[in-house]
């Protein structure tokens, strides 16, 4: 059985269960630069899923399956486990801080003092319905002297951490663990996956100037804030691109398909963007009548959104205090939905700040063009975390069990019968 195998040597895989679709990348690491190549990838939209949360286990299973498989056959090559992607509203992230007496009379400080020191970071009063998925270090105090990045070897006899912790709903962190589990994969460690993306699209500089990644998916965005060096705010919103394509399905009175195809193809997001007034032929809601629409009228039911969308993120950094820790670096944009002409143009005025699309960092990932793209940004993150995951070990859970080839077959058949 397939699934019974192993990665193939050196193989890694990333599975990002994005808010609206599923998307896989496998890649090799390279021993001698650090770097991972991608051998093969792909994304495949999944009604199974909803703002992140699985609302349909079999054809989110079965949409993780398509992903996987396309991703295998491109690679040449089979794996078995995967480094899960989740986002989604259900995520609520918060700092606090751990503190440690190192009571010993040499004062010096171990790994394993760090270790609890972070460990106690993580005493904070939590529903019995969520669950801390990652507590990352922001930096390490030394007897009151903060900004101390490597504690260990070093003296004190109180050893604090600022952390960022983060916490998801146990049921939908569950539901995907499950999902996965069905479509026959085993789960490495589940992973924020703006975090995991912030790996390869944000510099060293950016981080420790202060600047803001936002991920602009389908259903949710992503926001997360760097300041001297780590992640200092994070927060999903449920909002998205596939908002605007729904405007544009009501206000052109044609299909979500349509609505969407005009968007991808036709889309801008910024009035400097309009180059005449050229008609785009389309077909009305009962997919057969012909009819055209002027690229002005398409360009105003989708300004009014855009601005929507990167106002709420203006006022969602204005809120946390966040504004002003990103000036420096600015804004680094991706995600499927910062795609259209014109995002960058539409998110710099609204948000004030120089911004960017996110390009992973070629020191870090060695792939063709295609793989590059904003769509597959969370899965290269995913990637590139696996080579040095800095924020594992906290809650690894390998809840996901093989699947026999013959239930993944059965699970697929009654998905087609229904
Ligand atoms: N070329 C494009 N132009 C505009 N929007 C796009 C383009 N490609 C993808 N999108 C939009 O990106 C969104 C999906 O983003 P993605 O990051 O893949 O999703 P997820 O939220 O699952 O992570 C969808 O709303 C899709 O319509
Ligand atoms: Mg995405």
């Amino acid at each position: 059985m397939k699934r019974m195998r192993r990665n193939g040597p050196e193989l890694v895989a990333g599975l990002d269960i994005g808010s609206g679709r599923v998307t896989c990348l496998i890649g090799s690491p390279d021993g001698a630069t650090g770097a991972v190549k991608v051998l093969g990838g792909s994304s495949v939209a999944c009604r199974g899923l909803k703002g992140g949360v699985v609302i349909n286990i079999l054809e989110a299973a079965s949409a993780v399956t398509r992903a996987v498989e396309e991703a295998e056959a491109q690679a040449k090559a089979t794996v078995s486990s995967v480094w899960l992607g989740v986002r989604g509203s259900h995520l609520q992230s918060f700092n606090n801080r751990g503190a440690y007496n190192i009571a010993r009379t040499d004062r010096e400080i171990t790994a394993a003092d760090v270790d609890a020191v972070v460990s106690s970071a993580r005493a904070i009063p939590l529903s019995s319905d969520r669950e801390i998925l990652h507590v990352v270090p922001q930096g390490f105090s030394l007897d009151r002297q903060r900004g101390v990045p490597h504690p260990v070897g070093m003296e004190a006899s109180l050893l604090e951490v600022d952390v960022h912790l983060v916490t998801a709903s146990s049921a939908h962190l569950n539901n995907i663990m499950k999902t996965v589990a069905q479509a026959g994969f085993e789960v490495v460690e589940p992973v924020y996956g703006l975090l995991a993306a912030g790996e390869v699209l944000v510099t060293p500089e950016e981080k420790e100037l202060g600047s803001v990644l936002v991920d602009l998916g389908g259903q949710s965005l992503s926001i997360g804030v760097y300041s001297e060096g780590a992640i200092k705010y994070s927060k999903e919103l449920s909002i998205g691109s596939d908002f605007i394509t729904r405007d544009l399905a009501v206000g052109l009175k044609t299909s979500i398909a349509t609505a969407e195809r005009i968007k991808v193809e036709h889309g801008i997001a910024h009035p400097s963007l309009l180059d005449g007034d050229a008609p785009i032929d389309c077909r009305a809601i009962d997919g057969r009548t012909p009819m055209s629409v002027n690229m002005s009228t398409m360009m105003g039911i989708i300004l009014p959104r855009v601005e929507e969308i990167f106002s709420l993120v203006a006022d969602d950094l204005h809120n946390s205090d966040c504004a002003d820790l990103i000036a420096p670096g600015g804004a680094i944009l991706t995600g499927g939905g910062s795609l259209m002409k014109g995002t960058v143009e539409a998110a710099q005025q609204i948000l004030g700040v120089p911004v960017r699309r996110g390009v992973p960092h070629p020191d870090l990932i060695q792939a063709e063009e295609k793989w590059l793209s904003p769509v597959y940004s969370t899965a290269l993150g995913l990637l590139q975390h696996s080579t040095s995951p800095r924020w594992s070990g906290v809650n690894t859970r390998v809840v996901a069990r093989k699947r026999p080839l013959w239930m993944r077959k059965f699970a697929s058949m009654l998905e087609e019968l229904f």
